[in-house]
């Protein structure tokens, strides 16, 4: 990944060096209305837990707290993270709304965390909002992988919120080894890791109503604490004067239902792709097959024919526009992911070149289990054997075929 601009925000936050990331509130109301839009009871009686949060400001506590009587919600539980545990001991300082508190403890606010809870009307005012909920500090630190918050994890029916990046896989993990309902935040790239896949493959998990440019064509866009180092192009100004940064490829996942899940893609045949097709690379050229799977090469999604049968490698981007009544998912080209449609040749006895000729060094086997196609585009390196035949990796590459 590039270590410049937007993505090297993705960078930072995988590292674990920046988890700081926080989410805007009509981002978060935006995706819930659209499993509102889908199925109007879907929050009716359930627990929601919003672990990994900042309840006393955080945008998700106010979103749910706020909506707790639309959602029919039965009860909002909200955990956070201790200061000390994210490594902001030095300068921590706890809000008015916490030192202001009978309960406040100033060993308590650096090494615990605070657990928020809203069930009924507290304050006697005939609604059930966000003056209602209750606080106290938790025993630990407010770590996902506690004893204290997989117990709440188990008392919860559905789990929303943006974890932090650097931890997405174990996060993801301890979700779905309890079996729960959710909604998080976590980047494109998560697509690719061995745990997450098979997961999507068997539609027990999908991208939600947003994911990476669908609204406005513009990345998500974060709130960051204020020491936040800046780098470069990818920082805005909230209009309330926060720092934001912009996260590309980043967007909801999820196993709740959704509308745009069930929309058809429209297609076109390949006779018409080859004809019309608006990308230089698709039209007036042969689909290609790959020189190591039983697949043809589809570099664009809006390339799909709508009448082939066999098996199509489409790029990632393709998954937020999936729906499972249209397509199957059979596997992908990163290691451990393609059983069903596995690689037909190895190139270990290949060697990599540069397109001026120079050798890199690298053994073809680099090349093993990427989307190769027999082809030199003149641009990236290319892989060759003593026979002379080149081959060249496509990106990161999805299997699908229509589901008939
Ligand atoms: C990406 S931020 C999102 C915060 C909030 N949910 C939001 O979206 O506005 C992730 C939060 O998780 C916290 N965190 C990091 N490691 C954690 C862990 N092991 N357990 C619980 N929270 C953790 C970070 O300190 C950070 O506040």
């Amino acid at each position: 990944m590039a270590e410049n601009g937007k993505n090297s925000n993705l960078s930072k936050a995988k590292t674990g060096k920046n988890d700081e990331f926080y989410t805007q509130y009509h981002d978060i109301e935006s995706e819930i209305n659209a499993y509102l839009e889908y199925d109007q009871n879907v929050f009716e009686n359930k627990t929601i837990l919003l672990p990994c949060d900042d309840p006393e400001w955080s945008n998700f506590t106010k979103f749910f707290a706020q909506n707790f009587e639309r959602l029919k919600l039965k009860k909002l539980i909200s955990t956070s993270f201790a200061p000390e545990s994210k490594n902001i001991k030095v300068n921590y300082q706890p809000t008015l709304f916490e030192t202001n508190n009978p309960q406040f403890d100033k060993n308590k606010t650096i090494v615990n965390g605070k657990i928020f809870t809203l069930t009924h009307d507290k304050n006697g005012d005939k609604k059930i909002d966000v003056n209602d909920l209750e606080w106290t500090y938790l025993k630990g630190d407010g770590d996902f992988r506690s004893e204290e918050i997989k117990k709440l994890r188990d008392e919860a029916d559905v789990i929303i919120t943006n974890p932090p990046f650097s931890l997405f896989r174990d996060f993801l993990a301890w979700i779905v080894e309890a079996n729960k309902k959710f909604v998080i935040i976590g980047n494109m790239n998560a697509i690719t890791y061995k745990e997450v896949f098979p997961l999507i493959q068997n539609n027990k998990m999908w991208t939600g109503s947003r994911f990476n440019k669908r609204l406005n064509g513009k990345n998500m866009t974060f709130t960051v604490p204020d020491d936040y180092a800046l780098s470069g192009t990818e920082v805005e100004m909230s209009a309330e004067g926060k720092k934001m940064v912009s996260v590309a490829g980043t967007g909801w996942f999820t196993n709740l239902d959704h509308g745009i899940r069930h929309q058809f893609l429209p297609l076109m045949t390949m006779a018409d792709n080859i004809k019309f097709s608006k990308h230089k690379e698709v039209k007036g050229k042969e689909y290609q097959k790959y020189d190591n799977y039983d697949a043809i090469e589809i570099p664009f999604t809006d390339a799909i024919p709508s009448d082939y049968n066999g098996v199509m490698g489409v790029p990632i981007s393709f998954l937020p526009k999936y729906n499972p009544e249209q397509f199957i998912i059979l596997g992908a080209t990163q290691r451990g992911c393609h059983d069903k449609v596995p690689d037909t040749k190895k190139y270990d006895d290949y060697w990599e070149v540069k397109q001026n000729g120079e050798k890199t060094g690298s053994s073809g086997g680099k090349t093993n289990e990427n989307a190769n196609l027999t082809e030199n585009d003149g641009k990236k390196n290319y892989f060759i054997n003593k026979e002379g035949h080149i081959v060249q990796s496509a990106y990161q590459r999805i299997f699908i075929k229509h589901k008939k």
